[in-house]
């Protein structure tokens, strides 16, 4: 998938440009050409003849050299590229990518580039939690822009927290996500006369007419299978709580909010091929909803009493006659990520269990990213981090790939 493609590759000047050098080894090893600009700031970190020496080609970095424009100008770098990368994407270069500014070679062939570019930022913590570098982000995002961490951890300044650049193979996984959507957006269509249920986003378990139970669940990785599903042909129905999330295209969306309505909206769909349960449901509901808003009465706050909510999950894989080929279970945990995914997906008996980790500092409720552990009967694969729709992606592929091919 590979082989053969072309990557433009932005080093900006950040202490995380060495990892740069292991990025392009890695990338000519999987058979891919890699040309690189360095901004001024970055040949303070590595030289342009370390770069040029592991790509195995002209390093470009000035605007101005009449060299460089009549030999490969800024237009044609960024045309003859398949994806522009830019690692390590420093707070200064994402804040003139998003204000279109032009003042160097890298900014100007960003600008002038029509490629999908995916970003690896890599800065102080405190710079990469500012409002300014937040809202740069969140205008990058709404232009398509992809990226791949930063990951937390120590930070070259001597501070701990969020801004350290991924991972060369985190970086070159999200690479190979990219591709594999473009591959699978394409002509790909090995889901073709397949059905797939996909739950999504939280359910809202009712106290009284204004309040309920719920969790974080934006719906952002539910909605990403369902596209991903879509795309390789899949007749693809996505049963879904209350979420922000657009529905994606060729996908029909059934709105719920409970967990009772979202088993009966999943029954309704069967029969399927894949079932997908992504959905973040509610274990518990009040046994029976206030009519009347509560209010405080000066004897205390009211006692709720809680009843199970009907395990989806559970209940489709046991399905008898009408059982999906693949169901496919989530593992929202905190601890023992992979030990309790194990056990649940014997206890539900699903086929397939994505176990991912849930603290609140990993960020996966609501989150762009996410860390997944496959749990199979043969055993566990774990994946590197990657965005919501690179999992997306490569969960579909490998459902493409055990159902094989167009039903
Ligand atoms: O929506 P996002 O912000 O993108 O976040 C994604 C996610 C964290 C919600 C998602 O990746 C995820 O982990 N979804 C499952 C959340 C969950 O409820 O996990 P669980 O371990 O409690 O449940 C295990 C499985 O049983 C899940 O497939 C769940 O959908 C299913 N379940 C749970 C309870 C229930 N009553 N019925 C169910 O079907």
């Amino acid at each position: 998938m590979l082989q053969g493609r072309r990557i433009l590759l932005i080093i900006a000047g950040g202490i995380a440009a060495y990892k740069s050098l292991e990025l392009i080894r890695r990338l000519r090893d999987r058979g891919m050409s890699v040309r690189c600009v360095m901004t001024k700031a970055a040949h303070q970190f590595v030289t342009p003849l370390a770069v040029a020496s592991l790509s195995e080609d002209k390093v470009y970095s000035e605007l101005w050299s009449l060299t460089d424009e009549s030999e490969m100008g800024h237009i044609r770098l960024s045309r003859e590229a398949d994806l522009i990368v830019v690692a390590p994407a420093t707070a200064d270069l994402m804040a003139r990518m998003a204000a279109g500014i032009a003042d160097d070679l890298a900014a100007t062939t960003l600008l002038a580039s029509d490629k999908p570019v995916l970003i690896a930022p890599s800065m102080n913590t405190m710079m990469w939690a500012h409002p300014a570098t937040q809202a740069n982000l969140a205008i990058l995002t709404s232009r398509g822009v992809n990226r791949v961490g930063p990951g937390a951890g120590d930070l070259a300044c001597g501070e701990v927290g969020s801004g350290r650049m991924s991972e060369p193979a985190e970086i070159i996984a999200a690479i190979e996500g990219h591709f594999a959507e473009v591959a699978l957006a394409g002509s790909d269509k090995r889901l073709a006369g397949r059905r797939a249920l996909v739950t999504s986003g939280p359910t809202r378990e009712p106290i009284d007419p204004v309040r309920y139970l719920s969790n974080h669940s934006s719906g952002k990785q539910g909605h990403a299978i369902a596209a991903a599903l879509a795309a390789l042909g899949a007749e693809t129905v996505l049963v879904s709580g209350p979420t922000q999330e657009p529905t994606p295209t060729g996908v029909t969306l059934v709105p719920v909010e409970t967990a009772q309505q979202m088993l009966a909206a999943s029954e309704a769909a069967l029969p399927v091929d894949i079932a997908v349960m992504a959905a973040a449901v509610a274990d518990w509901r009040v046994d029976r909803e206030a009519n009347q808003k509560l209010k405080k009465d000066g004897k205390g706050p009211p006692m709720l009493h809680l009843v199970e909510n009907p395990d989806i999950l559970a209940t489709l894989s046991r399905r008898r006659n009408d059982r999906p080929s693949l169901v496919v279970g989530f593992a929202a945990e905190t601890e023992n990520v992979v030990g309790n995914a194990v056990a649940k997906r014997q206890r539900k008996g699903c086929d397939w269990i994505l176990a991912n980790d849930v603290s609140p500092s990993t960020g996966t409720f609501g989150g762009d990213s996410n860390t997944i552990h496959l749990v199979e009967a043969e055993g566990v694969e774990s994946w590197p981090a990657m965005t919501k729709r690179e999992v997306a992606t490569r969960l579909a592929d490998r459902i493409a790939a055990t159902l094989g091919g167009p039903h």
